[in-house]
C-alpha cells in the first residue's frame, strides 16, 4: 500500500494524487483521499486504477482545501471495494493506514460495545474509532492519538485528521515505512510511506524509525520522541524508486526479509498458526492434494509437496500446470486443487484451476495479487503479501510463497492431528527466525560478487540438492538462466550419477547446496563423485568443506528451513551478479514477460 499526506498551501488534490501516481506500483486494487478546509473534510474512494480516483475528484468544482491525507491499497483484510478503501472514517476523523492491526478483533469488539458503528471489513477502522473513543473522554487529540497507538498490536504506518483539530496532521509508525518533510516551500509539511513521492516537492525528510510520531501543523512538527534524524531526499526518482539498489531484483532480494514479516504477521500467534481467509473445513473429505503452477511458483510448489506429506501427512503432487492441462488428468473430489501464482493471471494455471473447479474440486490459490483472475476464481485465497514484485526474474514472491506453504502444512497437520504439540511448536519458532536468515550480510553479496567473475564461461551448471533443496536448486537454475543465458540445470544429487555425471570436467560448474540439517552425508558424496571428476564445485554450506574449488559459507542454524532460506538469498545474488558482469538487463531480461497471460 501507499500513503501520502500534505499541509500547505499548494494545491492539496493534485499534490496527493501525483504522490498516489509515484506509489502505485505498491498496489493499486482501490485509492481515496480525505481533504480538508475550515472545518469541513471531504472524500473520495474509488476501486480499480488510480485514474478513476482522478476522474472522481475531477467531476467536482475544485475547493481550496489546505490539508489531505491519500491512500493506495493492497488489499489484506476484507475485499478491494470502495467501503474497504481509506481513508476511514469515524464519526469527525479520518486514518490512512499500511501494515497490519493484529488485535483488532479484539479492539472492534470492545468499540462496538461501547456504540461504534464500523462499515467497512478492514482492521484499519478500529485506528479511527479508537481516536475518538478517547478523545470523547478526554478532549484532546494528542493524547488520544497517543492512547490509541498504545493499544494496537501489529505493524503500521498511520496519518490522522479530526475535525476538532482540523489544522492538524497525526502520524505515527512501528514495522511499515513513513517519512516526514519540510516542503520546498514556506510553511509546507509533506508525509510519504515512499520517498519516490516527495521527490521535487521537498529536500529536508526524516525517515522515521519505528515507534516514532508526532503531530504536525503547517508551520511545525511536533515529535513524540527526542532524536529525530534530519536528513536529505535523493534527487533521482529511478534512484528512489528503487530505494538506492540497482535494480528492482536487487531492492527485492534485500525486501524479503520484510515482507516474509509481514506474510507471517497475524498468521502466527504464540505457537499457533491460523489463517482467517479459509476454513478448517476446507480439509473434511480431503485425502490428497494436487498443486499445479509454472516457473518459480512451480518450484515454491515442489518445495512444499516434502512439508504436506511430511507435516500434514497428507498425500501431494505438483505438476507444471501447462502439462496438467492436456494429459487427461483423473481427478477426484477428495483432492484439494492448490495453484500458486504470483500475478494470478498467468494462462496455464489459471486453465488448471477452472479445469479442477469444473471437475468439483475444492480449490485455494495462493496468490500475491488480490483481486487477480485466480483469486475471483478459486473457492479459497491466501495472499502473500510481498508488495508489487517488478523483477522479471521472481524473487521475494518465492520466499513468501514457501512461507505461506509452509505455514499452511503446519495448519493442516494441526486440523489433522498429524503434528504433535511440540512439533508444531518448534517449527512456529523457527518459523519466526525466518527473516532473520533473510537478512544479508555484506560479506556474503561481496563474495557473490567476486565469484561472479569465475563463473561466466563453461559449458554449463549443475544446481544439485536433495529434498526441499532439489527444488531450490531448480530455483538456483532457473534463476541463472533467466537473467544471465546461460545453460544451467537443476538435478536432484542422487540423480547425477544416472547420466549428468557422464558431462563432469573443469569445465562444468557445480553448485552444491549442502545443508547441515538434511542428508548431508548424502549430498557429500554426491558433491565427491563429481569432484573425483573434476567437475568445478562451488559448494553452498554452514560446514567447511575441503573438496569445494570454491564455498560459500551460510550461517550455522538448527533447521533445514533456515539454511534453505539463506541458501535462497545466496542463489539469488549470485545469478543477479552474474548477469550485471555479463552487462544484461537484470529487470527485463530478453525473452521473458513478468505475467504470461497466453499459452
Ligand atoms: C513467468 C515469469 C516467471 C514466473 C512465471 C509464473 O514466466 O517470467 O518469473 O515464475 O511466469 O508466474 P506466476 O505469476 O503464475 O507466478
Amino acid at each position: 500500500c501507499g500513503i501520502v499526506g500534505y499541509i500547505g498551501k499548494q494545491d492539496t488534490t493534485k499534490i496527493l494524487l501525483d504522490g498516489l501516481k509515484e506509489l502505485e506500483y505498491r498496489g493499486y486494487d482501490s485509492a481515496g483521499i480525505a481533504l480538508l478546509q475550515n472545518d469541513n473534510i471531504d472524500v473520495f474512494k474509488a476501486v480499480g486504477k488510480l485514474v478513476n480516483l482522478e476522474e472522481k475528484v475531477n467531476s467536482v468544482p475544485k475547493q481550496d482545501y489546505y490539508l489531505g491525507i491519500g491512500h493506495t491499497r493492497w488489499a489484506t483484510h476484507g475485499k478491494p471495494t470502495e467501503l474497504n478503501a481509506h481513508p476511514h472514517l469515524g464519526e469527525y476523523s479520518y486514518v490512512v493506514h499500511n501494515g497490519i492491526i493484529e488485535n483488532y478483533k479484539e479492539l472492534k469488539d470492545e468499540l462496538i460495545q461501547k456504540g461504534h458503528h464500523f462499515v467497512s471489513q478492514t482492521d484499519t477502522e478500529v485506528i479511527v474509532h479508537l481516536f475518538e473513543s478517547f478523545y470523547n473522554q478526554l478532549n484532546d487529540a494528542t493524547k488520544a492519538f497517543q492512547n490509541t497507538i498504545e493499544r494496537l498490536e501489529g505493524a503500521y504506518a498511520i496519518l490522522l485528521i479530526t475535525k476538532v483539530e482540523p489544522e492538524k496532521v497525526f502520524f505515527y509508525k512501528l514495522g511499515s515505512p513513513m517519512i516526514v518533510a519540510r516542503g520546498n516551500e514556506k510553511d509546507e509539511i509533506l508525509f510519504a510511506s515512499s520517498d519516490s513521492a516527495l521527490i521535487g516537492l521537498a529536500k529536508d525528510v526524516v525517515y522515521l524509525e519505528d515507534r516514532m510520531g508526532g503531530v504536525a501543523t503547517a508551520s511545525n512538527i511536533e515529535f513524540f520522541n527526542k532524536n529525530v534524524l534530519w536528513s536529505k531526499l535523493p534527487t533521482s526518482k529511478q534512484f528512489a524508486q528503487k530505494n538506492g539498489f540497482r535494480f528492482f531484483m536487487e531492492k527485492e532480494i534485500y525486501e524479503q526479509s520484510d515482507v516474509v514479516s509481514d506474510c507471517m504477521l497475524g498468521r502466527i500467534k504464540d505457537s499457533e498458526i491460523n489463517f482467517d481467509e479459509i476454513n478448517p473445513s476446507i480439509l473434511d473429505g480431503i485425502n490428497e492434494i494436487k498443486i499445479c503452477a509454472c516457473g518459480t511458483s512451480y518450484h515454491a510448489g515442489i518445495t512444499s509437496s516434502y512439508l504436506f506429506e511430511r507435516l500434514s501427512k497428507i498425500k501431494c503432487s505438483v505438476e507444471v500446470a501447462s502439462e496438467f492441462r492436456y494429459k487427461e488428468p483423473l481427478l477426484t473430489t477428495d483432492t484439494l486443487f492448490i495453484v500458486i501464482s504470483q500475478s494470478g493471471e498467468t494462462a496455464d494455471t489459471l486453465e488448471a484451476l477452472k479445469m479442477a473447479k469444473n471437475a468439483g474440486l475444492r480449490t485455494l490459490v495462493v496468490c500475491n495479487v488480490d483481486n487477480s483472475s485466480m483469486t475471483r476464481v478459486s473457492d479459497a485465497t491466501i495472499l502473500t503479501r510481498a508488495g508489487i514484485e517488478k523483477g522479471v526474474a521472481s524473487t521475494k514472491a518465492f520466499s513468501t510463497q514457501t512461507v505461506v506453504l509452509w505455514m499452511l502444512s503446519l495448519y493442516f497437520g494441526k486440523i489433522r492431528n498429524s503434528i504433535s504439540k511440540e512439533k508444531l511448536q518448534s517449527e512456529v519458532s523457527t518459523l519466526r527466525e525466518v527473516p532473520k536468515s533473510l537478512k544479508i550480510e555484506d560479506s556474503i553479496h561481496e563474495k557473490a560478487k567476486r565469484l561472479s567473475k569465475r563463473y561466466l564461461h563453461g559449458h554449463g551448471f549443475f544446481f544439485i540438492g536433495r529434498d526441499v533443496f532439489y527444488p531450490l536448486a531448480l530455483e538456483g537454475a532457473l534463476k541463472l538462466k533467466e537473467i544471465s543465458y546461460l545453460h544451467a540445470e537443476g538435478y536432484p544429487a542422487g540423480e547425477m550419477k544416472h547420466g549428468p555425471i557422464a558431462l563432469a570436467d573443469p569445465e562444468l560448474f557445480t553448485i552444491a547446496l549442502m545443508p547441515q540439517n538434511m542428508l548431508y552425508d548424502k549430498i557429500k558424496s554426491n558433491v565427491e563423485e563429481l569432484s573425483a571428476r573434476d567437475s568445478t564445485i562451488c559448494a553452498i554450506s554452514p560446514l567447511d568443506f575441503d573438496l569445494a574449488d570454491d564455498f560459500i559459507k551460510i550461517n550455522k542454524s538448527e533447521h533445514y528451513m533456515l539454511e534453505f532460506f539463506e541458501m535462497l538469498v545466496v542463489l539469488q545474488l549470485l545469478s543477479m551478479e552474474i548477469s550485471i558482469r555479463l552487462g544484461n538487463d537484470v529487470d527485463m531480461p530478453r525473452n521473458l514477460a513478468k505475467s504470461v497471460t497466453v499459452e
